[in-house]
């Protein structure tokens, strides 16, 4: 399965599970409860809370993809290619209970209790893959994303990963999407480009930029 959140790849579904919970909601019955789960965050502003998706959450996710960007600004980076994020049935045909669509887990971020964001990661070993984050347009700017971000962080951390990866990417006219400024101040760094299944759906000479944060352990 593809998606195709501006800018992010997501790779093909591997079928993986995550052993651990990410969020209090799902610390029972889903393996190793104290070991590696993301106590709900209170991070960045008091209203922003972040936590495991559930399938309730499916047509907010669904708002949320669809309003994160301008209609049609993402053409070229990877945007248009078709999500399970861009509709509710096809979103919930895809879910994977406790918190999984296609092999990538999704935690939510909710603002004064509404779904404002929402990022999805991959176990990849050493690594965890943050595959894509998105922030509804409204709601941009107010610490949602880089709260997001922490928590993948702060899980990676309790996993004992050595990185969080990501990727963006470099449209064929060699303009890089517009939120590689915004992971650099987070402390991403590029470690390099390459062209991948991905970049080769959305077109030719497009790359992905592919970013890495060491995680002090
Ligand atoms: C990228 C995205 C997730 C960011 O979410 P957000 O909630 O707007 O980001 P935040 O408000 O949490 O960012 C806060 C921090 O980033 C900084 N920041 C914001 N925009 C920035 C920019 N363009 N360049 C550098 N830093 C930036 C802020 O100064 C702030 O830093 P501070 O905490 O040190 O003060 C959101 O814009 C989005 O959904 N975009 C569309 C989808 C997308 O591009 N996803 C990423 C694909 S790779």
């Amino acid at each position: 399965m593809r998606e195709a959140t501006p800018g992010c790849r997501i790779s093909a579904a591997r079928g993986l599970q995550f052993r651990v919970a990410f969020g209090k909601r799902h610390s029972e019955g889903c393996g190793e409860p104290d070991r590696g789960s993301v106590k709900v965050t209170e991070s960045g502003a008091p209203s922003i809370h972040i936590r495991a998706a559930t399938s309730a959450d499916v047509p907010g996710l669904v708002w949320v993809r669809n309003t994160s960007t301008l209609p049609g600004e993402d053409i070229g980076f990877g945007g248009g290619m078709g999500s399970p994020f861009d509709d509710a049935s096809t979103l919930a045909s895809a879910w994977k209970e406790p918190n999984v669509v296609g092999g990538a887990a999704v935690l939510v971020a909710e603002m004064d209790g509404h779904i404002a964001g929402f990022v999805t990661i991959e176990d990849r070993e050493d690594e965890l893959e943050l595959v894509t984050i998105n922030v509804s347009l409204e709601l941009q700017g107010r610490g949602i994303g880089a709260s997001l971000v922490r928590s993948v962080e702060e899980l990676g951390r309790g996993q004992e990963k050595r990185a969080i990866t990501a990727g963006t990417s470099r449209n064929a006219e060699g303009t890089p999407w517009k939120s590689l400024p915004w992971w650099l101040h987070l402390g991403y760094r590029v470690t390099h480009e390459e062209e991948n299944e991905w970049t080769r759906a959305i077109g030719p000479d497009v790359r992905e930029i592919r970013m890495r944060k060491d995680l002090d352990r």
